[in-house]
């Protein structure tokens, strides 16, 4: 019965009114949600018994800012936006991006209880998605260098440059155990023993901060839960087929220390174990993740992950179920998010998803949200613009660039170059575009002068110095005996995920097979630098080089690699992964009792 304002007894009944947008009640200031001074536990369970079924399941949902609008947003009190691999606006400016998410976050802010966007995106090595960002090592170079606090700077550069931009949830880091080099993002991974990527673990607190909700705080991401890099063949998203104790104790240390650390959330992976999707496996995600190591934060599903529970395309209700009853707190679901809300709401008035199911996935993201301080502070801030690719960012990746290096080979002490003639050669060489890798600028990267940065080549040419001479050519072509050493720069061409998985050949391809043979006409020291996210099969051509230094895929500052050629800085890095004799060795990992090329931890230095 409808029942008019002027006869009910108003007494006792708090109006909730919307004054300017925030819930105030009639009597007195805000809703206690919205009252910083309350716990961050007594804002969520009043803001949780605001909230409708609606507002619930908006909260769990995750689409690709390229399928969904602003009034969509606001209409289906959306959680949370992301960019996939290469999403940017245009211009693609770290100014664009900042108005991008103001824009978003606005739209978030019109529901009416007014609960805040999270944005996210893959900064796996910077804010590499922002044209002018520093773009850093990935991650295996980062494992070589052994150095956990250059890795926790890292991650706070890289939090100041996302903060400026605002977008506050990073998919990073990547804490997988890469066993196979075969395997498309073996780059992604800090090395392949569970103690690199532990070590590694302090880029959560570079990212978070101290706590989170600090000045340049945000939300980082254990990834991806739990054993990706131990699939059968290296096969990216494919079958870990190992023992519990095995998946105990090589795959799960790195996440028991992000936890311990206190990462925000988890990202579950593509991949199977032992035949079950880990999209669908509650006892790993809500029996281990959740209860034995205790993680507070929430499971983020992979992209589109549900989708592949069942192995048909697309998803289904029973997927939907199958994923939120594991454990999964907010669904990536960039497209069809739609569907996602329609198929979850069904289930959960079907009884088949149960109300504390969503409330506890809820619950677990508004605490982070809370957290990270965005009902108070939602909107980007600005005086972090001037740190995206600041000189102070570029030195501190240029040093990890330094540090990442590992020299394997060094004929009668060619390294550290001396003299005044160079000859420079290779397709890596003179590239911003190669020596970053993928997630750079786009999904895949790709060659060229892709974002600002110092190539290998202008990295040799300052270390020479002015009055030396310094030729280049891409190809080889024009060495002759009038020069003091020949450096020729060739690898892998830039690829993420499956694009990257190697089931044959792991050498060099002909082209720079053909750069280097050019150079041995002369009779001239040639030092070889490999631009790759993996060790490569150079066993059989490694004898006619004099030296041989890895350089993983250093980022923007090609100047790191050329300060350890000359010698600016001494070479520290030690492998990270077995370096196989041949590519048939793989999987080859330390203490498989195999004879490697070069073994786990290998890297000579000048002394
Ligand atoms: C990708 C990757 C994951 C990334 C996500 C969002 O497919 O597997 O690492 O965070 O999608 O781009």
């Amino acid at each position: 019965m409808h029942r008019s304002l002027g006869k009910s007894r108003l007494l006792g009944v708090a109006l909730v009114l919307v004054v300017c947008g925030a819930p105030v009640r009639a009597d007195a200031g805000p809703a206690p949600y919205l009252d910083a001074r309350l716990s961050v536990a007594d804002r969520v369970s009043d803001l949780l018994g605001r909230m409708s079924l609606a507002d619930k399941l908006g909260q769990m949902t995750q689409p690709e800012r390229r399928y969904i609008t602003p009034d969509e947003v606001t209409r289906y009190r959306i959680g949370s936006v992301l960019s996939s691999g290469g999403s940017a606006p245009s211009p693609n400016t770290a100014k664009s991006w900042a108005d991008m998410y103001d824009g978003w976050q606005r739209a978030a802010l019109a529901a009416p209880l007014r609960v805040p966007m999270m944005y996210g995106v893959d900064a796996v090595h910077g804010h590499n998605t922002v044209v002018g960002a520093t773009i850093f090592p990935h991650n295996i170079g980062l494992g070589a260098s052994r150095d956990p606090e250059l890795v926790r700077r890292i991650g706070a550069a890289t939090a100041e440059e996302m903060a400026g931009t605002g977008v506050d949830w990073d998919f990073a880091p990547c804490v997988c155990v890469a066993r196979n080099d075969r395997w498309g993002r073996t780059y992604e991974s800090f090395g392949e023993v569970p103690e690199l990527p532990t070590m590694m673990t302090t880029v959560v607190d570079g990212l978070q901060g101290e706590e989170l909700g600090g000045p340049a705080s945000v939300l980082a991401t254990a990834k991806h839960f739990v054993g990706d890099g131990g699939t059968a063949g290296g096969g990216d998203r494919g079958d870990t087929r190992i023992s519990e104790e095995e998946l105990r104790a090589v795959h799960l240390p790195p996440f028991q220390a992000a936890v311990k650390r206190g990462v925000g959330s988890v990202m579950v992976s593509y991949s199977s174990w032992n035949g079950l999707k880990m999209h669908e496996n509650r006892y790993l995600i809500s029996d281990v993740l959740k209860r034995e190591l205790g993680f507070g934060g929430f499971v983020v599903s992979d992209y589109n992950g549900i989708d592949q529970i069942d192995g048909e395309s697309g998803f289904s209700r029973g997927e939907v179920v199958a994923a939120v009853n594991a454990g999964i707190d907010m669904v990536m679901v960039p497209t069809e998010w739609r569907r996602f809300i329609t198929y979850l709401g069904d289930a959960v008035r079907g009884g088949d998803v149960s109300m504390s199911r969503i409330d506890d996935a809820n619950r677990r993201i508004l605490t982070k949200k809370f957290e990270l301080g965005l009902f108070e502070r939602p909107m980007a801030d600005r005086s972090y613009l001037k740190t995206v690719g600041s000189a102070a960012h570029r030195e501190l990746a240029r040093k990890a660039v330094a540090e990442s290096q590992v020299v394997l080979k060094n004929e009668d002490d060619v390294l550290p170059l001396d003299g005044d003639k160079f000859f420079v050669a290779g397709r890596s060489a003179n590239d911003v575009g190669m020596q970053s890798g993928g997630w750079t600028i786009t999904w895949q990267g790709e060659p060229g002068p892709i974002t600002p940065g110092t190539t290998i080549l202008d990295g040799i040419r300052k270390a020479a110095g002015s009055g030396a001479t310094v030729s280049y050519s891409r190809d080889g072509v024009g060495l002759d005996d009038s020069y003091d050493a020949a450096i020729v720069v060739v690898g892998e061409k830039p690829y993420a995920e499956y694009h990257g998985d190697r089931t044959g050949d792991l050498g060099l391809d002909a082209g720079d097979l053909a750069t280097i043979d050019r150079l041995r006409d002369a009779d001239v020291p040639v030092v070889v630098v490999l631009v790759s996210g993996r060790p490569l099969d150079i066993a059989k051509q490694l004898p006619q080089w004099d030296a041989l230094v890895e350089a993983w895929l250093p980022g923007t500052e090609g100047g790191g690699v050329a300060d350890v050629l000359f010698g600016e800085a001494e070479p520290k890095g030690r492998l990270p992964v077995t370096w196989m004799r041949d590519g048939g060795q793989e999987p080859i990992n330390k203490g498989d009792g195999k004879t490697p090329l070069f073994p786990f931890g290998y890297g000579l230095t000048f002394e």
